[in-house]
């Protein structure tokens, strides 16, 4: 019976996840893939460390050029995260004739295209479903099933522990600082939490989807990205009374060749299918030419969530390697399209804005916006306090670089006591 030697990069949670997952539907995977999948080496720091696996002591290796270096290891799988050293032992194994497997956003979202070359150069595979949406397929969706589309928006929910807290701060009306502490109680949200809060980590996913998307080379610094640490229960409150919910969202949308790719809390509709994507779970809403509107949803990370996708990866590589066909999956970013500036961008925004409540206080400032082509769809008056009011505004779709040089000029009027929020608003008709 053939028998396919693998390798493990990382033993940390997803490594952990890994291993269990292989273990324990070990007697299927002959039948799923025509191979019997043996783990030869994992890389780890500590060798001395329980693993609590029943595996042999000499499976565990402190020095990566024990894999890179044996030509009986057909497949080396990635989990140990960031950058480097998984970018040179990658690039090393790719070059050794290894194929690859990995779960790393930030190499990808960084280093894809040295990554993609490198496996094009060695005819080796690269797979990489879990970086994006752990356990929710979507890489393998819009590189293959949805290939019959022009993909014109990738538009979601990519961090679980954004939307844990968000959707704990609507729910409980606890605070943000609250929130993100039971976040990490709950292994939602690591001890350091700066990559999840402020949306790096969805800008990474985001880089990595859109560059799938459209075909075209979307980096990690070609990102606009705000996190959600100023959002306030007040804004919530707006939000819902007006018929909204508050998400992080991570959008791609391709516009005659151009790109826009940004990562910012927004308003969402409540009759939007990603309002109601609560928890940590992760949703990628995907507008194409032929499929119309299609949505994906699952859990976005979690130890044996994710493990499930890169397992499935082995399984793939390992089908390809059965049948002479590894080297096909190719990078598929043909196209070389421009990034558009976020000052070019159009949406709606919803605005609040803390004012002297005086007559022709209003008119001043709608006339601001009205000279920029910024028009209203609404306007609400709320919150008063002895001598000033909260104006609430939403806008209709509008430039960016139009409301941000309104806001300027509102900002310094004598009338304006501050601009309390200023959130965008998408998924509107
Ligand atoms: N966790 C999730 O739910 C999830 C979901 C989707 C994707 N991912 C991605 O999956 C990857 C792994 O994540 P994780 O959560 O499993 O991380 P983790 O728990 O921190 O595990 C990483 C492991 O790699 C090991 N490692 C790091 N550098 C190493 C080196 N130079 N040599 C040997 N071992 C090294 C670490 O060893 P020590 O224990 O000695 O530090 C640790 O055990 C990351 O790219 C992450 O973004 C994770």
């Amino acid at each position: 019976m053939k028998e396919i030697n693998i390798a493990i990069l990382g033993m940390g949670t997803v490594g952990t996840g890994v291993v269990k997952v292989l273990k324990r539907n070990e007697s299927l995977w002959v039948k799923k893939c025509g191979s019997r999948i043996h783990i030869k080496k994992i890389l780890v720091r500590n060798i001395n460390k329980d693993r609590g696996f029943d595996l042999s002591p000499e499976v565990f290796t402190t020095d990566w050029q024990d894999i890179v270096n044996d030509p009986e290891i057909k497949v080396v799988i990635e989990l140990m995260g960031r950058i480097e050293p998984a970018r040179t032992y990658v690039l090393e194994a790719l070059k050794k004739g290894k194929n690859v497997v990995t779960a790393n956003k930030d190499l990808l979202a960084e280093y894809g295209e040295e990554l993609f070359e490198a496996a094009k150069k060695a005819q080796k595979d690269i797979y990489f479903e879990a970086s994006v949406g752990g356990g929710m397929p979507i890489i393998s969706p819009l590189k293959e099933s949805l290939i019959a589309n022009n993909i014109q928006e990738v538009m979601g929910i990519v961090n679980g522990t954004t939307n844990f807290v968000l959707t704990s701060m609507s729910k409980e009306g606890i605070s943000f600082n609250d929130a993100l502490k039971t976040a990490q109680k709950l292994g939602y949200a690591e001890a350091d939490p700066t990559a999840d809060i402020e949306g790096l980590d969805a800008a990474r996913k985001i880089a990595i989807l859109a560059s799938i998307a459209f075909h075209t080379r979307v980096k990690f610094c070609d990102v606009y990205v705000e996190g959600i640490s100023k959002i306030t229960n007040e804004d919530i409150e707006y939000a819902k009374e007006l018929g909204y919910a508050i998400k992080l969202i991570g959008i791609g949308r391709e516009e005659d060749n151009e790109v826009e790719v940004r990562v910012h809390p927004a308003l969402i509709p409540i009759t939007h299918p990603l309002s109601i994507v609560d928890g940590s779970f992760n949703a990628i809403f995907v507008k194409g030419d032929a499929i119309g509107e299609t949505m994906f949803y699952g859990p976005g990370a979690g130890q044996m969530e994710t493990a499930s996708a890169v397992v499935g990866d082995i399984i793939r590589v390992i089908k390809n390697i059965n049948m002479n066909s590894v080297g096909n999956a190719v990078c598929t970013c043909y196209d070389n399209k421009a990034i558009k500036s976020m000052d070019n961008v159009y949406t709606s925004y919803f605005l609040r804005l803390c004012v002297i409540d005086r007559p022709g206080v209003l008119a001043g400032i709608t006339g601001v916006f009205a000279e920029r082509g910024v028009s209203l769809a609404s306007v609400v008056q709320k919150n008063y306090m002895k001598d000033t009011a909260d104006l609430v505004v939403i806008t209709h779709r509008v430039r960016e670089k139009d409301i941000q040089d309104s806001l300027e000029i509102i900002k310094k009027m004598s009338t304006t006591k501050e601009i309390v929020s200023m959130i965008r608003v998408e998924g509107m008709e």
